[in-house]
């Protein structure tokens, strides 16, 4: 399968290496607003060809498919451009803005036969199965936190007057798209859409949400969401049940997970898994977007999966921001 992406910063590169391990893939050309920017990216992938016009890479019979990591509020428009053309889409989170940009283009590629799914880690890495088994290890779950705050290294930027990408409202971010939606995704994928939800929001000068938190009601459990891109958590998630508890260094990557079980008042302590270096963790995003477009029909059953999952998110996502007082443009269309 020959695909293209569109965006060139790091996450980008490490895609493309996790393509490389998953095999099967080849780079066939990039993207850039910029010629001289995508020659330099290019160069460090095999001189593949470089595209500034959209159009006619979308147009491009050696093309099969396409990973997209632009900023969010040129997903929408992008993927369904893609569909359009015939090509299968891996998109990075949140693959959309709003939930109803994410149905029409779930159907637009099954009514193409192609596949659309969103870039997120944690989906189709080993640790996710892990994880859901540790689950059932602990007993009666009744609390878990998920966190993830990274201070970001677009803060002094920021801080010096400058906006960054991540920090503009109007690329439809901020730190719930970016960093809470892990806390998110986390939850819904453990435990199911909760029952009722209480979201809260700090906002920074340039309008965005720089840091926030949510509690997540289920009818015998209670999850506590927090998220910051202007500070450093050192503790980590959190999932307690009656007869031990789950910690994970990572809720992105799934990495540091570690099984506390509590056996007649002994404590027995084992690491589930380590860390893993971020190419190694996106070769399983790419080895299962190969696998699907070798044969949507086939994997209908696990695309539709992954598709509910994204919309519950994406759902919860839109109601979150709405307690919050996040709007983004699409928001308000
Ligand atoms: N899965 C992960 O771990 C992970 C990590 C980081 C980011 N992400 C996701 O990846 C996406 C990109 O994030 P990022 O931090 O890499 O964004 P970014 O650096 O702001 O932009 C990514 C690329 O988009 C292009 N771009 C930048 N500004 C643009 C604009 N105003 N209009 C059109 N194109 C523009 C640039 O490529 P050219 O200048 O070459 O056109 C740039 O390299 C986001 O959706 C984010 O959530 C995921």
């Amino acid at each position: 399968m020959r695909y293209a992406t569109i965006g060139t910063s790091w996450i980008t590169g490490s895609f493309i290496e996790g393509a490389i391990i998953a095999g099967n893939m080849q780079l066939g050309a990039v993207y850039s607003r910029n010629e001289k920017n995508g020659k330099e990216f290019s160069e460090k992938f095999g001189c593949v060809p470089v595209y500034t016009d959209l159009l006619k890479l979308a147009e491009c019979p050696s093309i099969d498919a396409v990973y997209i990591a632009s900023p969010n509020v040129f997903h929408y428009e992008q993927s369904k451009l893609f569909l359009l053309h015939g090509k299968h889409v891996i998109c990075e989170k949140p693959a959309t803005v709003t939930s109803a940009q994410l149905i029409e283009l779930i159907t637009l590629a099954k009514q193409k036969g192609l596949v659309y799914i969103e870039a997120i880690m944690m989906r189709y890495l080993p640790a996710r199965t892990l994880l859901h088994k540790a689950i059932g290890q602990i007993g009666d779950i009744t609390t878990a936190r998920f966190d993830f705050s990274q201070l970001s290294s677009k803060f002094s930027e920021l801080s010096a007057g400058r906006l960054p990408n991540i920090f503009n409202p109007a690329m439809s971010t901020g730190c719930l798209m970016d960093l809470g939606i892990y806390c998110v995704y986390a939850a819904i994928d453990l435990f199911g859409r909760p029952d009722s939800i209480a979201a809260r929001a700090g906002f920074l000068k340039c309008g965005a949400d720089g840091y926030g938190s949510a509690i997540f009601d289920y009818p015998d459990k209670q999850l506590t969401l927090t998220y910051s891109k202007i500070g450093q958590s050192v503790r980590g998630s959190e999932i307690m049940g009656t007869k031990g508890t789950i910690t994970i260094d990572s809720v992105s990557k799934l990495t540091g997970i570690t099984l506390i079980r509590n056996i007649d008042n002994i404590e027995e302590s084992r690491l589930l898994i380590g860390d893993i270096p971020k190419p190694q963790l996106m070769s399983h995003e790419a080895a299962a977007f190969f696998r699907f477009a070798q044969n949507p029909r086939g994997f209908a059953d696990e695309i539709d999966e992954e598709g509910r999952i994204t919309l519950a998110v994406c759902e919860t996502m839109e109601d979150m921001r709405r307690r919050c007082g996040i709007r983004f443009a699409d928001d308000i269309k």
